[in-house]
């Protein structure tokens, strides 16, 4: 089978495993792990930010950015798509006890004057607006990537208006391959950024929280009250260190092998609008013959797994698990449906 349903599939590698067998741990919970300082600090020196949780997934560190820079009853503004509004299980209002301004972005990304639009008035009817939290990439939007000067204007916004400024970076090395951004801009404007370890870059779990050292300092005791603290955490972490030193520039090659597959179901009657494919992750509608959940099954029985996200969308994420000869063999299979 060709797994195009997520990079979350990807397995770790023969050298990968070999790297976690060989980490040294220790207990976490009390911050003596070296592999999981070792991974903080790595990351946290990369975006040039004062420190680092390692958290189980992504969504915890989302979900632990969100109650570390809101107070019950205030406001996030996010795009109506966003992973953290829509795929949390409701955790913005769950865990800290707010809601949220869904705006309607392009592919994914949000307006700097979008953002000045949904800050509440300072009027007790109101909730207060606390947070803005963008998404980079953006998966719903196809994979889509801001451009740095639109997140310098949502910045001026926050600054402005005294909002805390979150970055779910899921796939965020995917984003500053395809732009060639550099990781340190993002360490300077954003007060918090989350990143998967798990997706793209290969990892079998993990995210990485980063931000200022007072704030980390309260993700920490957010990490125990959410059941996050994990003790030899250390043989998963020596996985996302492994995963930064050797899979970053590889994803450039998933951004092809997109395009490539891209180009060859742009030929056929079946696609409908595809969105612009602009890192590993690529959605089009279906259209004539086939609907979402046909043609995912014509795909199966040829041995390739994608995602019907939608009745009349699929889904397909590429990633290290597959190969030149696998996109080859897809690209057979798209031109014999
Ligand atoms: C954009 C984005 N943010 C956050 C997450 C959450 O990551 P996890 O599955 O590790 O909780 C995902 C997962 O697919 C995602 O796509």
């Amino acid at each position: 089978m060709i797994e195009y349903r997520s990079d979350t599939f990807t397995k770790p590698t023969p050298a990968m495993l070999e790297a976690m067998f060989s980490a040294s741990v220790g207990d976490d919970v009390f911050k003596e792990d070296p592999t999981v300082n070792e991974l903080q600090s790595m990351l946290a020196e990369k975006f040039g930010m004062q420190a680092a949780i390692f958290c189980p997934s992504g969504t915890m560190t989302n979900q632990i950015a969100i109650k570390c820079h809101t107070q019950p009853g205030g406001e996030v503004i996010c795009e109506k798509m966003s992973h953290v509004y829509i795929y949390e299980g409701g955790g913005i209002a769950f865990n800290s006890g707010c809601q949220v301004k869904a705006v309607e972005g392009d592919y994914g990304r949000i307006k700097a004057h979008q953002v000045l639009d949904s800050i509440n008035p300072n009027d007790i009817h109101k909730a207060k607006t606390q947070l803005v939290s963008l998404e980079n990439t953006a998966n719903r939007g196809g994979g889509s990537c801001y451009e740095f000067s639109d997140i310098q204007e949502i910045k001026e916004i926050c600054l402005q208006n005294n909002l805390k400024l979150h970055l779910d970076g899921a796939r965020l090395f995917n984003a500053i391959i395809a732009k060639d951004d550099n990781p340190k801009e993002y360490g300077n404007i954003f007060d918090s950024i989350s990143i998967c370890l798990s997706k793209g870059l290969g990892a079998p779990v993990g995210s990485v929280l980063l931000g200022k050292k007072e704030f980390i300092e309260k993700a920490f005791r957010v990490r125990k009250v959410f059941g996050g603290g994990m003790r030899q955490a250390g043989y998963l972490a020596a996985a996302g260190i492994f995963a930064l030193e050797n899979n970053i520039e590889r994803l450039a090659l998933d951004h092809l092998h997109a395009k490539q597959i891209a180009q060859a179901l742009s030929k056929k009657e079946f696609t409908g609008e595809m969105m612009p494919v602009e890192t590993n992750i690529l959605i089009f509608q279906v259209k004539g013959n086939y609907n979402a959940k046909s043609l995912t099954e014509e795909f199966k029985s040829n041995e390739i797994l994608v995602s019907a996200i939608s009745a009349t969308q699929i889904r397909m994420v590429l990633h290290l698990g597959v190969s030149d000869k696998m996109v080859n063999d897809t690209i057979k299979v798209i031109e014999m449906l």
